[in-house]
């Protein structure tokens, strides 16, 4: 099997930790490195959890650096009401003992990508897009050098999570989501319309806790915190998954709708700061800029998550 090159910048994060669990679960992917992003928490404990997540996996060989400690522009948002103060509140997980690498995830991402072949490296960022930004604005032709973004965030017909216009990752940066959003990259979103469109059961989580394996049962205890927030925001019986959404649409994409679009980012209005404005029926005539997914089949998606967690 080819394996497909693959970087993560992450903000972990339960979902994080899940989809990095995914992806290590995954041999469809080599995973050249994971960068991490203040967001969910402040960097020191995303790179903290990234690590423990690599221990979890017992992948000790995957390489993280540190980036961004703030966005562009604005001044860090962080949301530990969702995720606990570490970040991964939930199971009782070792501090980490490997290190972080030493150079900087901007510096990091620059080398690895202008070294690499044209159009051969798929980046996966599931946090505020701060480090992406930042590299793309000190080296413009890595652009050229990556197969595709697939990003987590945004919302449409969804709304926002953090505001009615904006999802986290978005509102927390959205001066480096306008930079990659108009960077040219092959870009897809994986925003709110699509993953609300697929929750979590309880019946699933317990599936996951009956691997009995660390994995499962660390995965399972990180799920049972985190899906409380939207459960009492939404009123449903379930939670969304988000990040995880990327990797699957990268191995399962006929289980997600989607659509070419153009999407702008606003980076004007104190009252819609960090919408992503998808024109959904062309009504700008501006050209694509964006596959836009809409829904996920929660099934396929659930089973292939479990799947690949059971493998580690
Ligand atoms: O809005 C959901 C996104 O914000 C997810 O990536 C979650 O981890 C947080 O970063
Ligand atoms: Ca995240």
């Amino acid at each position: 099997m080819t394996t497909r090159p693959l970087i993560i910048d992450t903000d972990p994060g339960q979902d994080d930790a899940i989809a990095i669990l995914v992806a290590l679960g995954s041999p469809e992917f080599d995973l050249l490195g994971i960068t991490t992003v203040a967001g969910n928490v402040p960097l020191s404990l995303t790179s903290r959890n990234a690590r423990i997540v690599c221990e979890l996996a017992d992948r000790r060989d995957v390489p993280v650096y540190a980036g961004c400690s703030r966005p562009m522009v604005r001044t860090l948002v962080t949301a530990e009401e969702v995720h606990g103060q570490t970040g991964l509140d939930g199971p009782d997980l070792p501090e980490p003992t490997m290190p972080l690498r030493p150079e900087h995830a901007v510096d990091w991402l620059v080398d690895t990508l202008l070294a690499a072949d044209d159009a051969s490296i798929t980046l996966c960022p599931i946090g505020p897009l701060t480090n992406v930004a930042m590299a793309i604005v000190k080296e413009p032709s890595i652009v050229t050098k990556l197969r595709e973004i697939v990003l987590m965030g945004g919302g449409f017909f969804e709304g926002g999570n953090v505001t009615p216009a904006a999802e986290f990752n978005i509102h927390v940066d959205p001066h480096a989501a306008h930079v990659v959003f108009t960077s040219g990259v092959p870009l897809t979103m994986i925003p709110l319309d699509a993953t609300h469109s697929a929750l979590m059961t309880n019946e699933w989580i317990e599936r996951v806790r009956a691997l009995g394996t660390p994995v499962g049962v660390a995965a399972s205890e990180m799920l049972d915190f985190f899906e409380r927030f939207d459960m009492d925001r939404y009123g449903t019986a379930g939670g969304p998954l988000h990040d995880p959404c990327t990797i699957a649409y990268l191995i399962r994409p006929e289980l997600f709708e989607t659509r070419n679009c153009h999407v702008d980012i606003e980076i004007g209005s104190d009252l819609t700061m960090g919408m992503t404005v998808v024109d959904w029926w062309g009504t700008t005539g501006k050209p694509a800029n964006c596959i836009v997914a809409r829904r996920i089949d929660p099934d396929g998606l659930y089973d292939f998550i479990h799947d690949r967690l059971a493998a580690l």
